[in-house]
């Protein structure tokens, strides 16, 4: 007898950031541990679960479409399990269950363990977790990619940004013990790993409220901690604050060989009022400079960001301020949103100067031009290079080529016969906005500092 037919399988679906992707990687971990196994669909599974985010709204409704296919799994065979883990849950707590009487347990973000519990309970009936504890604990997890882990260095967050809802949905920012992500670092690189990002809602914060042996410490000190781990040849992280973007972060990407040259710095508005609404305690001058002083070190590094349009009270004039900073900076890449109130937040409960719909629209479409315009620009120093490449598998559009991403976080599309998890060299002949293209060189040698 074919004893898999016995063990019970699970089905995740995730929505979100990163941090989600994280959560879902260690519920998987979990789960595996506790003897159960993936399936391909939601339907063959005996737990089907949903990591949510309520950072996006499209998000939320893509979610609630998710959850009709699974009331009706669960009206078939009634005996399934159905769990909402994530930000949304948390959002909602009990209210899940009214609305959503099929589901069995419903967990906040950093209670993945919660689910453990729950699974190997007595009683399924439905239950909800969503208290705070400090860091979760160490959990297996389940990594997507062979060659690249994320570690978790803090939950929570301490900022008060008025839109939004991280802060109740994660509660107060809490570091994990030093030691304990260097020995994960140790763990992972030990499994073959060779990329590393730690996560964090504001990872430049990182440290501040430990009290453990070695008392507070630094985010600088952890990159230099983790940048000493042998076999790890890459770090990034994310995300960090620019108020907290200190000289000495800045400086670890100038001199720390495996700490990348990207740095993820979230503006959300280029207008200094704006930027007060939203309780972002930097102002555009403070994060202009930033960006020169991170210029200034590292001349070559590529910058991302996030920005939102439309927030209350934004009027054209704080858009065209928004619109110069992304022409100043040049990013390398934006994640764009449009303002959408968010449960409990500050900026919820603005009811003047909202701005319209078909206003918000609009200046999405002016504002990813730009942001498409520059990157694609900036892109172009690439070419003629021959860049670091971290091989991730076959392109997505082509079985026959390879991709990967060079340092600088761009993904490549190139003709080579590396394997995943190799770094190589990769000579760079085009680039567009978002992606670049080029040919493995044969003669240049990884890690020999071309690039
Ligand atoms: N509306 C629109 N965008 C938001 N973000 C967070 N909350 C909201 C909201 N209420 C964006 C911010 C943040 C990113 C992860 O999501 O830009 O940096
Ligand atoms: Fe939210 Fe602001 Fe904290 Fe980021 S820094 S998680 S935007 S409150």
């Amino acid at each position: 007898m074919d004893l898999s037919l016995m063990q019970k399988r699970y089905h995740v679906t995730t929505f979100g950031c990163q941090m989600n992707e994280h959560d879902s990687e260690r519920m998987k971990g979990m789960l595996e541990s506790l003897d159960y196994r993936a399936a391909e669909e939601q339907a063959d599974a005996d737990v089907i679960l949903f990591n949510t985010c309520s950072i996006r709204e499209t998000a939320d409704s893509r979610f609630v479409a998710h959850l009709g296919h699974a009331k009706r799994v669960k009206k078939e065979r009634p005996e399934t399990i159905i769990g909402v883990g994530g930000c949304w849950a948390q959002s909602l707590k009990d209210e899940v269950f009214q609305q959503f009487p099929f589901v069995d347990v419903a967990f906040g973000p950093g209670q993945v363990h919660k689910l453990a519990e729950f699974l190997t309970s007595d009683s399924l009936t439905a239950q909800g977790y969503f208290e705070f504890e400090g860091f979760a604990g160490d959990l297996p997890d389940k990594r997507t990619r062979e060659h690249q882990g994320w570690v978790q260095i803090s939950v929570g967050c301490n900022c008060n940004c008025s839109y939004c809802i991280v802060p109740q949905t994660r509660g107060r920012e809490s570091s994990r013990p030093f030691d304990g992500v260097v020995r994960e670092v140790e763990r992972l690189a030990g499994e073959g790993v060779r990329e590393v990002t730690l996560l964090g809602q504001n990872v430049n914060a990182y440290g501040r409220d430990l009290r453990d042996a070695g008392g507070p410490r630094t985010f600088a000190e952890l990159l230099a901690a983790v940048d000493g781990v042998e076999g790890i040849e890459r770090v990034r992280y994310t995300s960090p604050h620019p108020k907290d973007m200190k000289e000495d972060v800045i400086l670890a990407h100038a001199q720390l060989a495996s700490v990348c040259e990207h740095i993820h710095l979230p503006l959300q508005s280029g207008s200094t009022p704006i930027l007060k609404a939203m309780r972002r305690t930097y102002n555009r001058e403070r994060y202009l400079d930033r960006v020169a002083l991170i210029r200034e070190h590292v001349p070559d590094c590529a910058i991302t960001t996030d920005i939102i349009v439309g927030f209350p009270g934004e009027t054209e004039e704080d858009f065209q301020l928004t619109l110069d900073v992304c022409e100043q900076v040049g990013y390398d890449g934006a994640f764009t949103f449009v303002f959408s109130p968010r449960r409990g937040t500050e900026a919820a409960l603005i009811t003047e100067g909202l701005v319209p719909h078909e206003v918000k629209v609009e200046r999405m479409e002016r504002l990813v031009e730009v942001v498409q315009r520059r990157a694609h620009e900036r892109a172009q120093r690439f070419v003629g290079r021959t860049m670091e490449v971290l091989v991730e598998g076959t392109s997505r559009t082509d079985p026959s080529r390879l991709r990967g991403r060079t340092r600088h976080n761009k993904a490549v599309n190139f003709t080579g016969l590396a394997q995943p998890g190799e770094l190589v060299m990769v000579e760079i002949e085009r680039a567009t906005s978002q992606t670049l293209a080029g040919a493995e060189s044969l003669l240049a040698r990884a890690g020999a500092g071309v690039g």
